[in-house]
């Protein structure tokens, strides 16, 4: 992508966006497998580069540097996999003769909400204090902005990430990996089908004063709940969805409103996989007021993207007044926090 501009007005064009999918690699195994995620990111990654040089018209045959700025994802996450990609920028860094910027994964998902599926965009001037509920397989937490791009964690989870338990519950039901939007299938589905008996299940610290969260609890109730009926017919399976998702959902929403009220915000972001929940949508947009912006990522950009990666290479790069590490001092950190 191309980038120009200041901090508080950069402006983006995409010039190619390619991903490579291991969903249906990982799909047997319920969620991902590391070794298998080193190997495929190790075979894919060259063959996705040359693609997406092609497709930008960008000429990198004859060793010169086809782009300025390399942007690389270094935590958190998966080591082996994060490794593959410093390991590949490193190369490439060396070969063209530039810099490269390490990046935090998670704020890439906050500076997700900026992209658009059309080729420009900017980074609109948002008012702070930034509150942003980032939600994905890995991570769910609450986090406060009064300085652009410095960040105090006030709320996460205790134990399991939230789309780390609709995965789980999914698997619980028989349903494929990832089970979020499947789970959430079901849900919406059976959300208007009104005439039938409840399921209840837990909706732990919803009612506790700090900014928390807790999914294992609900995990387990639903393994319980799923283990005690035995046999599950669809029209179970629908019913037992929708009460996790409403549950899940309550509990985000529960306590983002306590944090929107706590440090009068201005601005709330949501981003990560489980932003392309319908139903997390739409109960944040019941607690914002016409005084908070929000801003929620386009569908195509919720899930790990490279646009995400490449807007938060370059407003660091700003940010650190276009000085870049040492490339040998670049490693992967699996549990690095914002
Ligand atoms: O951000 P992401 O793509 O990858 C990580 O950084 O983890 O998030 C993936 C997570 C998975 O757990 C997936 O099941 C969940 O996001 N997810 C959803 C939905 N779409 C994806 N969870 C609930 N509802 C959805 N519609
Ligand atoms: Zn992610």
């Amino acid at each position: 992508m191309e980038a120009k501009g200041g901090i508080e007005n950069a402006s983006f064009g995409i010039l190619a966006n390619k991903a490579s999918s291991q969903t249906e690699i990982h799909s047997p195994y319920g969620g991902v497998y590391p070794k298998l995620a080193k190997r495929e990111h190790l075979k894919n990654l060259p063959i996705l580069l040359k693609k997406t040089l092609k497709e930008a018209y960008l000429d990198s045959t004859k060793l010169k540097k086809p782009v300025d700025l390399i942007a690389v994802t270094y935590g958190p996450g998966l080591e082996p996999a994060l490794w593959t990609g410093i390991v590949f920028a490193k190369e490439l860094g060396k070969k063209w003769d530039i810099p490269i910027m390490p990046v935090n994964h998670m704020e890439g998902h906050m500076f997700s909400v900026f992209a658009k599926n059309k080729r420009k965009f900017k980074i609109t001037k948002i008012k702070k204090p930034i509150l942003s509920l980032l939600v994905s397989g890995g991570h769910t937490e609450l986090v406060l902005t009064k300085d652009w791009m410095r960040y105090k964690i006030i709320g996460q989870t205790l134990d399991d990430a939230v789309g780390e338990a609709f995965d789980k519950v999914a698997r619980m039901l028989g349903l494929p990996y990832p089970g979020g939007p499947q789970i959430s299938k079901l849900a919406e589905k059976e959300r208007w089908n009104k005439k039938n008996f409840k399921i209840i299940l837990p909706r732990p610290m919803l009612h506790s004063k700090d900014l928390n969260f807790s999914f294992s609890g609900l995990k387990t109730a639903a393994l319980y709940l799923i283990r005690d009926i035995g046999t599950l017919d669809e029209n179970l399976k629908a019913k037992i969805a929708l009460e996790f998702e409403n549950a899940a959902i309550d509990c985000l929403v529960r306590k983002t409103n306590r944090a929107l009220k706590k440090y009068k915000v201005k601005t709330l972001i949501v981003a990560g996989g489980v932003s392309a929940n319908k139903h997390l949508k739409r109960e944040i947009k019941k607690i914002i007021n016409n005084k908070i912006e929000l801003f929620f990522p386009d569908k195509k950009h919720t899930g790990d993207n490279s646009i995400m990666i490449g807007i938060s290479g370059y407003l660091n790069y700003l940010k650190n007044k276009k000085k870049t590490p040492n490339k040998e001092k670049i490693k992967a950190a699996g549990n690095l926090r914002l």
